[in-house]
């Protein structure tokens, strides 16, 4: 990669934002308030506003190996406090992508040392739904299964959370689950039914 064409890049997206809106950057110096809050991979091929065709200001994103929601991770909770007590945020994004190596590695038997706790969390969605996946024959299907499967836990898994239930019964924030497919740049909403979810789990997760 050449640096120095970075740069250039950066000049040229400065003086073109400016050609459209002279005021962009002072208007965007006076603060942040996004709509939504995006929690994706960190796979280089998945990119948050380019792939929602959103501007710089619109989401708040998050992005760490296979999109995932861990209820000890200081990191992905900070930023889901911050999002929904500070920023306000009425809606809530989970994107997975086929073809995700992290859910590819959490399908193996393999030894991979400081990753191996984060996946077992994708190993815990398998077992969750084994039962459907193992009737999955074709392996590429039940990969691409197991990504969906992901997402939907990973929704549950925010609406777990104190600060998305407190914020549910006063706004009514909304939490989605997407899965973009990198072959074709499709977003696909997998219409995941959060307020059904909520019922669900409240029976045990319920924190208000
Ligand atoms: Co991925």
């Amino acid at each position: 990669m050449d640096f120095n064409k970075v740069f250039e890049n950066n000049e040229n997206w400065i003086a073109e934002k400016i050609r459209t809106n002279p005021d962009y950057f002072k208007d965007m110096n006076k603060g942040q308030s996004p709509s939504l809050l995006y929690i994706g991979c960190s796979d280089s091929r998945v990119s948050a506003e380019e792939l929602m065709g959103l501007e710089p200001g619109e989401a708040f994103v998050h992005r760490n190996i296979a999109n995932m929601v861990i209820s000890i991770d200081l990191n992905v909770m900070s930023v889901v406090n911050y999002a929904i007590n500070h920023l306000k945020v009425n809606h809530i994004v989970i994107c997975g992508h086929y073809q995700c190596g992290g859910v590819k590695a959490a399908m193996q038997a393999q030894d991979l040392g400081i990753l191996n706790p984060w996946l077992r969390n994708i190993r815990d969605v398998y077992r969750l739904h084994r039962d459907e996946l193992n009737q999955i024959k074709d392996e590429q299907l039940r990969y691409d299964r197991l990504v969906e499967l992901n997402v939907q836990e990973q929704c549950i898994n925010i609406i777990k959370t104190a600060a998305f239930q407190e914020a549910f019964i006063e706004r009514g924030i909304q939490i989605h689950g997407w899965v973009f497919e990198i072959k074709s740049g499709k977003l696909i909403d997998l219409k995941i039914d959060f307020v059904k979810h909520l019922k669900d789990i409240q029976e045990i997760y319920k924190l208000m």
